[in-house]
Parts: structure tokens; sequence; C-alpha cells
């Protein structure tokens, strides 16, 4: 088989890592970098630590609205596309560039491959849940990392085009988190200075459009990380870093270190060693999980809804005092408890694509 296979933000980088290096084991890849994320520890960093090979293409593209975003990547998807004719176009989760090479591959009746189907947030003020429902819709095969997209597929009449195949980040989160080396110090976002990572923190990332657009999310997570017992760690996405940095220093927050965006296995040890979590991210829910972390999301939907099980993950409204009682609520292990496969999705995906005509 020849695949091409079009990435662009961070989240994706990882998975790519796990499942390309499966694909290339027995078929052609070809890599494209949309350009969506461009900033060196937001993409390049990725792609050393992981061994991604470079991509045959890199589009540059980003920024700018939805629509101006989607519509350039079109364009420049649809020329590779047809210049390199594969079997199938491969694409993961629910970024504009998903929804951008899904839309180019299926105009030209390409095949489409989409990995993490059926994930769902019934919410149309999350961005991306616009790009995961087209996306799957036009995809020829919809492979879900949880029973819950299988559910959601079921719904909207999809099944006869979806399998489970189980969570390449959890096959990463794997992989990755053994023989970890020892993390001691991070740098600060303000100034630069370099500070030993505290023995015991939290771990806190937000970046999300609707947690970020104005500052009054951002200030009550910062009000409730201030409150607690130990610093809070906080890579801070480029999206957020002046609207963080300024919150900080208006509100003379003294519990919070700042840092710049940290590389996946950087994240990966940040999260196997902090006592709790919160965060706004998908993919670091999923982590918080797999590290039996506590973890609490801010955000009005449920996107993983086998995290929100026996008090491992909740909800919290942007408000510093729910946080805080939410963060208190215990949580209970049940070790046999695992909804996202067993390590060996990737497999499973290359599997898929070469048993579909
Ligand atoms: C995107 C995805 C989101 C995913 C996230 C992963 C969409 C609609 N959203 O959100 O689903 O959770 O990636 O992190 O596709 N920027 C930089 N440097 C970079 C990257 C971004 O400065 O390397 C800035 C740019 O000003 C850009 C803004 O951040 O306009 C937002 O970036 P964008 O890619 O549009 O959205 P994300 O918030 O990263
Ligand atoms: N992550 C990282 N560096 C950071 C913050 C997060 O490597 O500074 C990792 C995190 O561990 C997880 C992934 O990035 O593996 C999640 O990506 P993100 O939160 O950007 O996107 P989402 O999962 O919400 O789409």
């Amino acid at each position: 088989m020849k695949v091409v296979t079009v990435i662009g933000a961070r989240p994706q980088f990882i998975k790519a890592a796990v499942v390309g290096r499966e694909l290339r084991k027995k078929h052609k890849e070809v890599l494209v970098h949309t350009g969506q994320h461009y900033d060196y520890n937001m993409s390049e960093q990725f792609f050393e630590e992981l061994d991604i090979p470079r991509p045959d293409y890199n589009m540059g593209i980003s920024g700018g609205s939805h629509a101006q975003m989607t519509g350039k990547m079109m364009m420049a998807v649809e020329t590779i596309l047809k210049k390199e004719m594969p079997d199938w176009l491969l694409v993961y989760g629910d970024t504009n560039s998903t929804l951008a090479a899904a839309l180019a591959a299926a105009k030209l009746h390409m095949n489409i491959c989409h990995v993490e189907a059926g994930a769902r947030t019934n919410s149309f003020t999350n961005p991306e849940e616009i790009n995961r429902i087209c996306t799957d819709h036009i995809s020829t095969l919809l492979l879900a990392s949880t029973k819950s997209g299988m559910v959601s597929m079921a719904a909207e009449g999809l099944s006869d085009r979806g399998q489970l195949v189980g969570d390449p980040m959890y096959d990463a989160f794997l992989k990755y988190s053994q023989n970890q080396e020892m993390r001691n110090s991070i740098v600060s976002l303000s100034d630069g200075i370099v500070y030993k990572i505290p023995p015991e923190y939290y771990y806190l990332t937000c970046h999300r459009e609707e947690n970020t657009n104005e500052d009054n999310n951002l200030l009550e997570i910062f009000k409730a990380m201030e409150q607690l017992d130990a610093p809070t760690i906080y890579p801070v996405h480029p999206r957020n870093k002046e609207r963080a940095l300024r919150l900080q220093t208006d509100y003379h927050f003294k519990n919070i270190l700042l840092t710049e965006p940290v590389g996946y296995l950087e994240s990966l040890w940040l999260v196997n060693h902090a006592k709790k979590i919160v965060t706004d991210s998908g993919g670091l829910q999923r982590e918080a999980f797999f590290a039996c972390k506590k973890c609490v999301t801010i955000l009005d939907f449920v996107c993983w809804p086998e995290t929100m099980v026996d008090g491992r993950n909740e909800l919290a409204k942007p408000d510093a005092e729910d946080i805080l009682n939410k963060m208190e609520k215990k949580q209970w292990i049940d070790e046999n408890y695992l909804p996202f496969g067993n390590g060996k999705s990737a497999v499973k995906i290359i599997a898929a694509m070469e048993n579909t005509k």
C-alpha cells in the first residue's frame, strides 16, 4: 500500500510516530506536515524525540480563521494527493489539518482512514466537533479508540465503516513511559531562569479556544492553582502565552510556574510524577487516566467518557471553587478496567487498511 499521512498539530505527531513506525515495516508512507503547528517546541522537537522521519512535504500553512486555514490546506493537500495517488489517506483526530485533508481526498474519490473516529462532544461551541463529524461522514474506514466511539457511529448510521482498534496515544504512553530519563529542571517562561522541578507539583495544561478567548477562564484556573499545597507547572501553548504572563504579573501568582511548551517525553514525565492534573486537553485527560492520576477537566462537555468513571476525571466549570472541590474528590482505580485497548492499536490500524478493499 501507498499511504499519504497528513498531520499538523502536536498530538498528531505523537500518534503518527507509533502508527508510522508500524506502517513503514511493510508499506510506503508519504508524510505531509500542513504546518499548522510550527514553533520548534510545538513541532520539530516531536519529530526529533520520537524519531519521526522528516516530512516529504511541509505545506507551511498556519494561523488565520478556521475557514482560511482549512481552505488553504485543502488546496495544498489536493495538489499533493493528485501527484502521489495513494491507496489511502490517513488522518488523525479532529484538527483543521484533519478536516482539510479528508475533504480534499473525498472530492478526489480516494480512500480515507480516520483514526480516533466516533469521538464526540455533542457541542458545536467546540470547533473540533465540526471537524470530527465531517471527517467521519466522508471517510472510508472509521477507526474508533474506544467503545463510546462505536456507539456514536451507530447513532449516526456509520457502523458499517467502523472498527474498534484502541488508542494509539495509549501505545505511545506505554512505549515512552518505560525507562524514562529523570527530569530535574524546567525553564521559566517569564525570565528564562532554570528552576528545579519541585518534588511535589500539579500539572496544568490549558489551550482550548473555549478557555483562551478572554481572561476570565484562565484567571479562575490560576486562582484555584494558587491555593494548592504544592506548585503548579504549566507549559503554555503559544496561543495563550501573552495572556498567561500578563495574568501572572497582574495578580502576583507565586505558586504557578509558567514554562515554554515541553517535548512529549518531558510532558509524559510530568504526567507520571504529578500529584494531580488539571487540563482542557483531550490527550492529557487520557494520559492522566493511563497514569492513574486524578484529573480535573475544565470544559463543559465530555469527550472521553471512559475516563469519567470512579472519580478519575471530572468536569469543572472555569470557577476556582468548583475546580478545587473537584480536585479534592477521591478516585478509585480498577486495574482491570482498560478501555483504550492493549497498546497494539498501531498494528490494528494497519491491518484495517490492508483488509479493506
Ligand atoms: C489545534 C487544534 C486542537 C488541538 C490543538 C493541539 C484546530 C481547530 N484545533 O489548536 O484541536 O487540541 O491544536 O495543540 O485545529 N501558534 C503558534 N505556534 C505554533 C502553533 C500555534 O504561535 O507552533 C499560535 C498561532 O498564533 C495560532 C494559534 O496559536 O494562530 C492557535 O493555533 P491553532 O493551530 O489554530 O490552534 P490550536 O489552539 O493549536
Ligand atoms: N504535551 C506536550 N507538551 C506540552 C503540553 C502537552 O508534549 O507542553 C503533550 C501531552 O502530553 C499530550 C499531547 O501533547 O501527549 C496533547 O496535545 P494537546 O493538549 O496540544 O492537544 P489535544 O490532545 O487537546 O488535542
